[in-house]
């Protein structure tokens, strides 16, 4: 096997002056988290990794054991200085950690049908000025407060996709020393080719969301994996736009605001594409609660501007 090329700065190298020193630190233990995530991953079919605890979360979704593998490494990994409090998919309520700036918010396995089958991946948003309380009706937060976001995909390459406001770069994570370096810089959503949904819905759907999915995807391949990570890095690699809108069975949406739509939406405004619940970006929906639900369709700038146009036309 040939040596890699150690020209690649490490993620160290290239995000310390981005963000002060704490978030680089979490941003750290959150790649290194991920790292020790991807070797349960591998191994999952030797180890007895595989399938349901046999419980449900607060979402009333079936847990996977490695749901829970994942929330419990975030969690070790998280606890940090600065760190106020976690906000996890995983758990009923946010951990309250003490004074700090800084909310981290998590969706520590995405795309868990995909598990032991195709990839899968980790999600996170760090948030500065969340009160003392925590979100409430009266005091909500929005994605405009993420200082940075990121998101792994467990796949070969492992890949993490971290964005500040304005600069989205890829990394590649080396097992060999455990390393994440920077493989593609300065990430730019590109000319849409692949649109990502899941169309077995189409019956759910309103007329306003038939047509503006129909907008958004003219002239696009289909792609969709049941991970949205995985189908967002597509959106990266190879331009398009994926989309979970609002149905009559998840008439808010399906996807959580804080840690997954509010991260793909920095991601996505930092690549110069966009991202919206239909009528708005979503970094300026208000969220009220932590595992509060909305649409996205989130991609290259044109595509996502079809869709918005064809849901805010009157019927
Ligand atoms: P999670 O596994 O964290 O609950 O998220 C799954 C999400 C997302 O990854 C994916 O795009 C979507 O759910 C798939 O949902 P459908 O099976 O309804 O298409
Ligand atoms: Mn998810
Ligand atoms: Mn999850």
């Amino acid at each position: 096997m040939t040596t890699p090329p150690t020209t690649h700065l490490e993620l160290a190298e290239v995000i310390a002056a981005r963000v002060p020193a704490q978030v680089a630190a979490i941003l750290e233990a959150f790649a290194s988290a991920g790292a020790t995530v991807r070797d349960a991953l591998a191994t999952a079919p030797l180890m007895s990794l595989l399938g349901s605890t046999g419980t449900t979360n607060v979402q009333q979704e079936s847990t996977a054991k490695l749901d829970d593998l994942a929330n419990d490494v975030m969690h070790q990994a998280l606890r940090l200085p600065g760190v106020a409090r976690l906000i996890s998919e995983e758990d009923t309520v946010a951990v309250e950690l003490g004074d700090g700036p800084y909310t981290c918010a998590f969706d520590p396995l995405d795309g868990s049908s995909n598990i032991g089958v195709a990839a899968v991946g980790s999600v996170l948003g760090v948030f500065e000025g969340v009160p003392a309380g925590g979100l409430s009706e009266a005091t909500p937060v929005t994605g405009r407060q993420l200082l940075a976001s990121a998101f792994i995909v467990y796949g070969v390459p492992t890949i993490m996709v971290l964005a500040t406001p304005g600069r989205v770069d890829g990394f590649a994570y080396d097992p060999a020393d455990r390393s994440w370096r920077l493989a593609f810089p300065a990430l730019r959503a590109a000319q849409a080719q692949y649109t990502s949904i899941n169309w077995t819905y189409r019956d759910r759907w309103s007329p306003a969301v038939t047509r503006s999915v129909d907008a958004a995807s003219a002239g696009l391949r289909g792609r969709y994996s049941g991970s949205m990570v995985e189908d967002v890095l597509r959106v990266l690699m190879s331009g398009g736009v994926f989309l979970y809108p609002e149905d009559s069975a998840s008439p808010a949406g399906k996807l959580r605001m804080l840690y997954e739509i509010c991260p793909i939406g920095l991601i996505m405004e930092a690549a110069g594409g966009a991202a919206t619940d239909g009528a708005r970006a979503v970094l300026d929906v208000p969220v009220t609660t932590i595992h509060q639900r909305g649409p996205l369709v989130a991609g290259a700038a044109d595509a996502v501007e079809r869709y918005r146009v064809a849901y805010t036309a009157p019927d």
